[in-house]
């Protein structure tokens, strides 16, 4: 049996008509770019999430890049940022000329709250925490660490869709909840999309108006803007898809749980959740100090598994003139080297999972 880390087009067979009905409904339109579906996707997600007003963007580094930029920082300022997540989430402050100060995980694989203030000096400007892994972060103390520092807070939600903490949506903390729509993410596009969603009007007009080479008026740019603006065809998905998000992120809670109970090996520590937060298991990330023995192992038995992620941004080569050395983030680097994410996808069979379970036990 052949097993892939993951499988797309299961969730396009789920609701094909409907998403066959929303591209002809599209294309139809005349209108390709910015429209009705777009609006309409931009006020459903923003009641999903539960905040006021919703941008639809290009890309979540988009939402990212523009949110940062949006807040005025820029060259000189310090964000403060998990060191084991995704690139994506430093370029949103490099981009930006700011510097990005790392802080290490805590044993959930997200932003160890308590290194936080350590990391503040008169340059912080804000803190940037990624949901990693579809698990929301310690967002109590760390909005309030925002507060407590008059820091601003944005929130890489790029694999938390749906993802509470004390039973309130990640992307609803901070000024900024930015969101990536990736096809391979939870809430994800047939094609790249992002948005940013916040309570704050004026950020709100700031995010659409630099989406759209920074003119609210035709020809009357205001700011230096960016093209990153959201196709129709996608937000047409979108909004298929949202109806069943949370149905999909049920079903790949089951899935997590069944790896749970499934898995028996003393080799492998098994993802935790802390109290109060959950998890829409965007990976279902387990940890191996054999790691890629482990990996092997399973490639050998036809069962695909990836890494996330195997070189963390402080010792990617872009960013070497930060001047960063090996073993400054001894955690993180640990990670690095021993984390495994296993196959995990909307339509994945009990026999598919089982063969997966049985290998991993046999390993
Ligand atoms: C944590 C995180 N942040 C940001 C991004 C960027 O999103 P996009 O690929 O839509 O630009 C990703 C995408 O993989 C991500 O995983």
């Amino acid at each position: 049996m052949q097993i892939k880390c993951n499988v797309l087009d299961r969730q396009f067979q789920m609701h094909q008509s409907e998403y066959e009905e929303a591209a002809l409904r599209v294309l139809r339109s005349g209108w390709y770019v910015l429209g009705n579906e777009v609006e309409q996707f931009e006020k459903e997600f923003a009641a999903y999430t539960g905040r006021k007003y919703c941008v639809g963007l290009n890309s979540g580094l988009d939402a990212l890049i523009m949110s940062v930029r949006a807040l005025g920082i820029g060259a000189g300022d310090e964000v403060i940022v998990q060191a084991n997540t995704y690139i994506a989430t430093v370029l949103g402050i490099t981009e930006n000329k700011a510097v990005p100060v790392f802080v290490e995980p805590d044993k959930y694989f997200n932003m160890d709250a308590e290194k936080i203030e350590q990391a503040i000096t008169p340059k912080t400007r804000a803190i940037m925490v990624t949901h990693l892994y579809g698990q929301a972060s310690n967002m109590t103390l760390i909005a309030e660490l925002a507060k407590k520092h008059h820091l601003e807070l944005i929130e890489d939600c790029a694999q938390s869709h749906g993802a509470c903490f004390d039973g309130k949506m990640t992307g609803s903390f901070g000024i900024s909840g930015c969101f990536s729509f990736y096809p391979t993410k939870n809430l994800g596009a047939f094609g790249d999309a992002g948005a940013v969603v916040t309570d704050d009007k004026e950020f709100a007009d700031q995010i659409r108006m630099m989406r759209n080479y920074g003119s609210r008026v035709r020809y009357h740019n205001e700011i230096e803007g960016l093209n990153s603006r959201l196709d129709e065809i996608q937000a047409a998905f979108l909004r298929v898809k949202l109806k069943y998000v949370d149905a999909l992120n049920s079903e790949r809670r089951k899935l997590a749980l069944a790896y749970d109970n499934g898995i028996k090996n003393a080799k492998i520590i098994l993802p935790k959740v802390r109290c109060g937060a959950d998890s829409i298991y965007h990976q279902y990330v387990v940890r191996c100090k054999e790691r890629d023995r482990l990996q092997e192992f399973l490639q050998q038995r036809d069962i695909q598994t990836q890494i996330h992620y195997p070189t963390p941004p402080h010792l990617a080569d872009c960013y070497r003139h930060l001047g960063h050395k090996k073993g400054e983030f001894p955690l993180t680097e640990s990670l690095a080297n021993e984390v495994l994410s296993l196959p995990i996808y909307t339509g994945m069979t009990d026999t598919e999972q089982q063969y997966v379970i049985e290998q991993i036990n046999q390993f």
